[in-house]
């Protein structure tokens, strides 16, 4: 995997904070392969966090983030469910918290829209850009083996407000997790994952984890 990026690095070397703070993400980030190839079916599935810089994630309590994809192809636009779980404290003994998330594919392949009311009154929107800046394959209709996402908002002014970065990987390896890491930094986040509060990437603790059934949560 390593070679996909080498051409990507000396393009993106300028400082990724400036005015209209998201406006390059699109062009300049998300990687060719999907924006010509992106098919939100392949989306579909379990995927494990494998590490965030995401200030509206705890940090430093809980664990084994776990995210359970359905895509529908029947709604208008398409959507995914996103079953989102994690225990807090990390590990067995921790107690399963449990989200819903809803996300929207958008006519820009490799953008999605999810909901975000809680950053409307410092961005004038409730709708937040979720961009798949890479996806761990370069094979059209492999289903992606990982999952690297950008969540960029702005303020009204045009200035950062939020920068998200996830990493969901369908397995839990140090190689993958590597390879999201290189992904990231060839694709121009490395500003924003070494800015911002807190900075750098939280890795999460997998071991001892039980996961909620899907159909229970
Ligand atoms: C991960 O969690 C386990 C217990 O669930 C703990 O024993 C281990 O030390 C943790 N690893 C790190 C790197 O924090
Ligand atoms: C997704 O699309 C549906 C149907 O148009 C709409 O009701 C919902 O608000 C949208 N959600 C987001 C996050 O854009």
């Amino acid at each position: 995997m390593k070679l996909l990026f080498a051409g990507l690095l000396s393009a993106l070397s300028a400082s990724a904070v400036s005015a209209s703070a998201c406006s390059r993400v699109m062009d300049e980030m998300v990687d060719d392969f999907v924006k010509d190839n992106f098919d939100v079916k392949l989306m579909e599935g379990t995927f494990y966090e494998l590490a965030y810089h995401d200030y509206t994630q705890p940090r430093n309590l809980c664990g084994c983030e776990r995210s359970v994809k359905t895509v529908h192809t029947d709604t208008e636009p398409p959507s995914i469910d996103d079953l989102f779980t994690l225990k807090c404290p990390a590990g067995s003994k921790g107690k399963d918290q449990i989200t819903h998330l809803k996300f929207n594919a958008t006519s820009a392949p490799g953008r999605l829209d999810g909901l975000c009311s809680f950053f409307e009154p410092l961005s004038g929107n409730d709708v937040c850009p979720d961009y798949l800046v890479d996806v761990g394959t370069r094979t059209p209709g492999e289903p992606y083996p990982w999952l690297l996402e950008f969540q960029c908002v702005e303020r009204k002014n045009g200035e950062l407000l939020f920068a998200g970065v996830n990493m969901y990987a369908r397995d839990k390896s140090e190689e993958t997790l590597k390879e999201m890491m290189d992904s990231a930094e060839a694709h121009g986040l490395g500003d924003f994952i070494n800015g911002g509060f807190p900075n750098g990437l939280k890795i999460v603790n997998h071991t001892e984890c039980t996961y909620p059934d899907a159909d229970e949560a």
